[in-house]
């Protein structure tokens, strides 16, 4: 800026002392603040665009404003606005010559407004921006005409979202205009029906259907998109095009939450990584293919096309290409579904998947040397299955170098390869929590035979932190179950009446979490313990507190449904200044002894979980909670109630009372008479 005399730096100082005083200053002049040559309007009451900011802004920020209508003038001293945000503003209608002179405009946020009610004219207003690059319609309660009319000519769109609108059904003239889109979000609107809609658009590379009513998605061919997010719909069948030779750039699949039967058919050439179908009813037909026993089961299914000119879907039930390509899957999320078991050489297709997950399906058996796990496996999750066997020979368990993670919980394990986790040099997290096993004592190891064995052990696993033994309805532990381990987690809860000081006693160095819950311990040495953050002892019927709690570094303790009456004061103010958590519902807490309470409640760095539940009885057997029990009723803290002395007192006060007033009674009579003679023998002076 020019400086010629004294004016205009008065002028000049003016506008910097505008851009640089915030809102509160001047609520008449601007409710803006200015960063840079952005400007933050958020929040305010504001019916229209401000006129007072710098004419040179960048950034215009008005979302949960009041502006009903975009006036043409609104935006005519601002010419460099590149980026206009007006979210949750009830915004109606865009008037049509509103951005004639916003030029450089590129990104638009109207997301949450009414722009159903005038989108007519705004739809005049969008196609005056050259350059629009980023449009959010979302939530606007728009329909399948309103958004074709507002997306009319928008050539240079890359970004649009469209979700929470009230799209039904898409065709070819949807997106026609929308050349240049690259990502495209139609999460929750009520879609039942996508025809041909992307075919103009073949830059789209993130696709977003998630929470619509699609009930298919077949003659899948959309080469160049990257990710597709079809979860929460009612997907029956994903069908990709199957003669076409193109690579697919397909790399993320989310077919979550729908209602396929059969595993998807996937492109035949793909880089897909990452596949998701949990929570849809997939298994595998294989055994019903040329099988003697169902002669006459279909093999192919044809979906036929309503329209003349495109072509009819066969697909081919039981192939062994059905598959597609699944060459660079990573992650395989097979969570709640139905496998019963995978078609031959199914696993090995995919050399290089790390995650496995099939929590919540129907296998039985599960046989590592016939599948032929890739030796990046990382993480295998069988749980809730109904397992009653695993098969692995040393050789194949040799090969799984980087399997880590391993849940096994909530099966029917009975059999187990000897010396399963042995091999496995990567082994870091095991969980065997509901399986009926036990733990193999050095004198059953030698009857069991060399491949198979009734028992586990863990024997040399250095790299193993984390074992979960939870509800395996285990007894006995041998006093050398884990020496030589280096375990952080032990979780031992729901085995009641397990005996463990002894062997986890070769842990004190290393263990940061012990669960003993619904163990019936009751008196546990955890003095050796010194790595010790968390402590899960619920469910014991404890009396006290293990008083070899106190010397260690406690972060968390889980002492809920126990017999505890109080927590003696020494003991609250050894932890009250370590703990993070505590959890201690559920105990018959004497309501006079609750000073423990006030500690851990003043001790702000304590978080008492369920604080307004912890209850305690008074002397009557009356429940209260503690947190709003006044000790007014008790004599002094952790003494006797008050109460205790009112019912000791009342009792012998009411036996003083009502001796004196028989005595009295008794008395009586000769006083009354003396009053009577007193006043009635007086001589009267008549
Ligand atoms: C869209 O653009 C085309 C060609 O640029 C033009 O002929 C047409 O009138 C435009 N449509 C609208 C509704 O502006
Ligand atoms: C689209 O808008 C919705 C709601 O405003 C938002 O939750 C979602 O993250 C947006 N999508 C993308 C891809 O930015
Ligand atoms: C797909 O969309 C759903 C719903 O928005 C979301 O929860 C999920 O994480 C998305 N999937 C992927 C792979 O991003
Ligand atoms: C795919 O390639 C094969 C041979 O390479 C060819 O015969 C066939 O016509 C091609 N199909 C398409 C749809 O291009
Ligand atoms: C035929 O089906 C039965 C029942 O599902 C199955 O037990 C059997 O293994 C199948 N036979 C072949 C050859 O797959
Ligand atoms: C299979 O189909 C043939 C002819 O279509 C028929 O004769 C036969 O009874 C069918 N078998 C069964 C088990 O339905
Ligand atoms: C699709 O199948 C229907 C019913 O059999 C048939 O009339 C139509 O010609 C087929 N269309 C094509 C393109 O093959
Ligand atoms: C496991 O698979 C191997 C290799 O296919 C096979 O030799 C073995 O018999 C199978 N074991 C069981 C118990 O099915
Ligand atoms: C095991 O994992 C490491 C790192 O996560 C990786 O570099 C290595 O290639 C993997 N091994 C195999 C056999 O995939
Ligand atoms: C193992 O799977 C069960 C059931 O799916 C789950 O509750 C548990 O948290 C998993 N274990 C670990 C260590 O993540
Ligand atoms: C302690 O163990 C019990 C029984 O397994 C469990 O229900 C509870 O959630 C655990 N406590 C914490 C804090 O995780």
């Amino acid at each position: 800026m020019p400086i010629h005399a004294f004016t205009p730096i008065f002028l000049c100082l003016l506008s910097m002392w505008r851009i640089l005083t915030p809102a509160s200053c001047h609520p008449h002049l601007s409710p803006c603040q200015m960063i840079q040559k952005t400007a933050v309007c958020n929040d305010g009451k504001l019916r229209s665009v401000p006129s007072v900011l710098p004419d040179d802004i960048e950034e215009l920020q008005l979302n949960s404003n009041h502006i009903q209508t975009l006036k043409s003038d609104s935006l005519l001293y601002y010419p460099s606005l590149k980026t206009l945000n007006l979210a949750c503003n009830g915004l109606e209608t865009i008037e049509a010559n509103t951005f004639q002179e916003s030029k450089l405009l590129q990104r638009l946020t109207l997301a949450n407004n009414n722009l159903h009610i005038g989108f007519h004219e705004s739809s005049q207003a969008l196609r005056q921006i050259p350059g629009l690059k980023a449009l959010d319609l979302s939530e606007n309660k728009l329909e399948d005409e309103m958004a074709a009319a507002l997306l009319q000519n928008l050539t240079s769109l890359e970004y649009l979202n469209l979700s929470g609108n009230l799209l039904q059904r898409l065709d070819e003239t949807s997106f026609s205009d929308l050349h240049q889109l690259k990502e495209l979000d139609l999460q929750r609107n009520i879609m039942f029906e996508i025809d041909g809609a992307f075919d103009s658009n073949p830059k789209l590379q993130r696709l977003n259907l998630a929470f619509n009513y699609l009930p298919c998605l077949r003659d899948f061919h959309m080469t160049q998109l990257v990710v597709l997010n079809a979860s929460y719909n009612s997907i029956e069948w994903f069908i990709s095009r199957q003669e076409l030779n193109d690579t697919f750039q397909l790399q993320t699949l989310d077919l979550s939450h729908n209602r396929l039967l059969f595993f998807p058919f996937l492109p035949d050439r793909s880089h897909l990584q990452y596949l998701y179908l949990s929570h849809n009813r997939v298994s595998f037909y294989e055994h019903l293919a040329n099988n003697a026993t169902f002669p006459n089961v279909t093999s192919t299914v044809v979906f036929y096309n309503m329209k003349k000119y495109a072509p009819n879907v066969t697909a081919q039930l039981w192939d062994e290409s059905l598959h597609g390509d699944i060459s660079s899957l990573e992650i395989l999320d097979l969570k709640g579904n139905q496998v019963k078991y995978f078609p031959q050489g199914f696993i090995q297709k995919m050399p290089v998947l790390s995650r496995l997950r099939l929590c919540t399906n129907c296998l039985e058996t599960l046989n590592l040397t016939s599948e032929k796990f890739s030796g990046s496996l990382y993480e295998l999750d069988i749980s809730n299955n109904r397992l009653n066997q695993i098969v692995a020979d040393e050789e194949t368990l040799a090969t799984l170098g980087n399997l880590t993670y391993l849940n096994l919980s909530l099966n029917d394990l009975q059999v187990f390869p000897s010396g399963l986790f042995s091999p496995l040099p990567s082994l870091r997290s095991v969980d065997l929590s509901y399986n009926s096993i036990d733990i193999c004592f050095s004198e059953d190891d030698k009857s069991s035979t060399d491949t198979a064995s009734a028992c586990v052990d863990w024997k040399d696993v250095v790299s193993l932190r984390q074992l979960y033994l939870k509800g395996c309805n285990i007894k006995r532990i041998p006093n050398s179950a884990f020496t030589g381990l280096s375990l952080t987690h032990l979780e031992l809860s729901d085995n009641p009446g397990i005996k463990v000081q002894h062997s986890i006693q070769s842990l004190s160095r290393t263990l940061q979490y012990l669960g003993l819950a619904n163990t019936q311990i009751q008196d546990f040495d955890f003095s050796d313990f010194h790595s010790l953050k968390s402590v899960n002892i619920s469910r014991n019927s404890l009396y006290h507190l293990p008083h070899s709690l106190l010397n260690i570094d406690l972060k968390s303790l889980d002492l809920r449904d126990n017999k505890l009456s109080t927590i003696l004061s020494s003991h609250a103010d050894a932890l009250a200044p370590k703990l993070q958590t505590l959890l201690v519902t559920g105990n018959p807490f004497n309501c006079c002894q609750t000073e423990w309470f006030r500690t851990f409640e003043a001790a702000k760095t304590v978080n008492i979980v369920g604080k307004s539940d912890i209850e305690c009885q008074d002397l009557l057997q009356t429940t209260h909670r503690v947190e709003h029990f006044h000790s007014f009723w008790c004599l002094e803290e952790g003494g006797e109630s008050l109460l205790w002395y009112i019912l000791l007192f009342v009792p012998i006060g009411l036996f003083f009372v009502g001796f004196s007033i028989v005595a009295l009674l008794t008395i009586e009579p000769q006083l009354l008479q003396k009053s009577i003679k007193k006043k009635c023998l007086k001589p009267t002076s008549y």
